[in-house]
Parts: C-alpha cells; sequence; structure tokens
C-alpha cells in the first residue's frame, strides 16, 4: 500500500498530484439493501495505467459511472483534478470534459447515425465550434485509423469496430482520465489487439487510465497500478508487481496470480532461472530471460 504523507507541503502536493480522490464514497442503488459502494476511498496520480479488478458485482461500474458525475455518491466526496465534482449543469458539463468513459457494451454509449456523426457528436454537445470539432474528428479518425468505415451507420458495424467508435468518441473530447469498463469483453482475438494498441496509446498521450477488467495477465502486463476491489470497498491498491504477488489480496478480489509469473517462480524455485530484482511482466520478458540465462550457460561451459 502506498504511504501517506501528512505534513503541509504533502497535503499541497496532493492538491497537484492526484487526478481522482475519492473519499468515504457510499453509494446505493434505489430500491437496493446493499450498498453497492460501501466507504470506498482511492486516489490515483497523473498520468498513471490503473487496473481496476474484483469479481461482479464488486462495484467497479458503480465507482467509474460516480467518477465523471453519471451517479451522485449519497456520502463522501469524489475530486477530479483537485476539484469536487459539483452536481450542477455547469459542475456536470466540467467534470465530463475531464474524464470520459467507455462503456462496456458499445450499443449505450453509441446513438448517432454514421460514425462520423457519432464521434462529432459529444464535442460538439461540449460547446466546440464546427471548425475545431471537424479538425478534431478528422484527427482522431486518422490516428484510430477508423478511416475504413467512417461514413457506415453505427448500427452496422461489427461489435469490435464499436468498440472503436466509442473510444474516439471519448478521445475526441481531450480528456484527463479515460475510462474503459471492460474494455475487451465479447470481443475477438484481432479486434481485443486493436483495442488494446488504442488504449497503449491514451497513456502514451499521458492521459490516466483506469480499466475495469477480469484479465489479470493483461492486466499484470499493462498496469502501473492494480486496484482489487470487493463487496464495494477498495480492498489493495499498489503497483502492479505488488498486488500480483498478494496471494491473500487477490484471493479475496476472487483472482488468481498472473501465469507468467507463476512460471516464473517455478522456474526460480527449480535453479533455471536465478532471482532478480525486475519481474517479468510479459512471456516476451520471460522468454527473453530465459534465451539470455541459456547463452550465459553456454559461454560459462565455453571457458
Ligand atoms: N442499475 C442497477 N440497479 C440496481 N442495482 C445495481 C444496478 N447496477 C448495479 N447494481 C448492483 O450494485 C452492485 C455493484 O454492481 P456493479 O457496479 O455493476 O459491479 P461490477 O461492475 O464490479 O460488476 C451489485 O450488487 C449490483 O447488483
Ligand atoms: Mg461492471
Amino acid at each position: 500500500m502506498f504511504k501517506e504523507k501528512r505534513n503541509k507541503e504533502g497535503k499541497e502536493r496532493e492538491e497537484t498530484e492526484y487526478v481522482i480522490r475519492a473519499e468515504n464514497v457510499d453509494y446505493t442503488y434505489e430500491g437496493s439493501k446493499t450498498k453497492a459502494l460501501d466507504h470506498l476511498n482511492l486516489k490515483i496520480r497523473k498520468g498513471k495505467k490503473v487496473a481496476v479488478m474484483g469479481g461482479n458485482g464488486s462495484g467497479k461500474s458503480t465507482f467509474f459511472l460516480c467518477l465523471n458525475g453519471i451517479r451522485r455518491p449519497d456520502f463522501g466526496r469524489i475530486l477530479i483534478d483537485g476539484k469536487q465534482i459539483e452536481y450542477t449543469k455547469k459542475g456536470l458539463l466540467d467534470v465530463r470534459r475531464k474524464v470520459g468513459i467507455v462503456f462496456q457494451n458499445p450499443d449505450e454509449q453509441l446513438f448517432s447515425a454514421s460514425v462520423y456523426e457519432e464521434i462529432s457528436f459529444g464535442i460538439l454537445n461540449l460547446g466546440a465550434d464546427e471548425e475545431t470539432a471537424e479538425r478534431a474528428v478528422r484527427q482522431v479518425i486518422e490516428e484510430l485509423e477508423l478511416s475504413s468505415f467512417q461514413d457506415q451507420p453505427t448500427h452496422a458495424l461489427s461489435g469490435g469496430q464499436k468498440k472503436q467508435v466509442a473510444i474516439a468518441d471519448i478521445l475526441v473530447m481531450h480528456p484527463k482520465v479515460m475510462i474503459l469498463d471492460e474494455p475487451a469483453a465479447a470481443l475477438d482475438m484481432k479486434h481485443t489487439k486493436k483495442v488494446n494498441e488504442m488504449i497503449g496509446h491514451l497513456s502514451e498521450r499521458g492521459i490516466t487510465v483506469l480499466i475495469a477488467t477480469h484479465d489479470i495477465e493483461y492486466a499484470y502486463g499493462w498496469a502501473d497500478e492494480i486496484v482489487l476491489m470487493h463487496e464495494g470497498r477498495v480492498i489493495r491498491h499498489g503497483e502492479a508487481e505488488e498486488i500480483c504477488q498478494d496471494l491473500e489480496g487477490l484471493k479475496e478480489a476472487e483472482l488468481e496470480m498472473p501465469a507468467v509469473l507463476r512460471v516464473y517462480r517455478k522456474l526460480i524455485e527449480k535453479k533455471i532461472l536465478s532471482e532478480e530484482d525486475r519481474l517479468p511482466r510479459t512471456w516476451e520478458n520471460l522468454e527473453a530471460r530465459l534465451a539470455e540465462s541459456v547463452r550465459t550457460d553456454r559461454s560459462r561451459e565455453e571457458m
């Protein structure tokens, strides 16, 4: 877990350092007896890649909806870029400019006739003039390589294409924070790869990215930090390496240690690899380490 800084200087730095601060957030859906969010606390630094994980119903989507003001906590508060969300028309417009959400189901998000219109809609709605909007939309279409289907009606797109348009929809507004709720759900391998590439793009632009995912291998390979949720609370938050070795936390969040890490540990245990500070994060990393160790052994034999 991250250490807290309690002095005044630390307090001031906190205002600028964290792009998201959720403090004691409670949320209960109307008619429900249980809290969907139960005193949730979380602070996220600018520019981080964060995977939010936890079983179904642990509160990931509800938390995301609170982060851009779609849902209003019953208790507690949320600060975006140091500013508490205000639930007025202006306040909500402001938070939506900063925090964009790509919903799990793109059909909840897309409603315009064509891809081009769809991507323009949000940015025009936020008050951009036609010329600025057009330039931004063209740029995003080019950057995300969507031109081959830009004139198609959104309802005729495949699930993977819809997801790409939904990402473009948000990216065009230049948000500070981008939230993707289970972006790879229901996508085939090709589209998952494409969407993951797009996600890589986002952090390169300095955007803070939060992703809900059940894929621990992906989270471990991609994320700087992992947040584990259980029953509406954050039960762990730390560096990806730390969380992925925390067996108790993983178990509570109904997850398992990434396979690449399990295999790596086995190789250490069997003395096939020697332990280093740096852990392999992907299969490619591990493969490279093995190749390196074979090379070292050979050169030793030749000596
Ligand atoms: N629209 C809704 N109405 C009532 N209860 C809901 C609604 N959406 C989610 N919930 C409940 O809130 C809790 C958290 O759900 P959710 O945020 O969707 O979790 P997750 O995204 O982690 O699966 C669950 O108990 C779920 O049943
Ligand atoms: Mg969800």
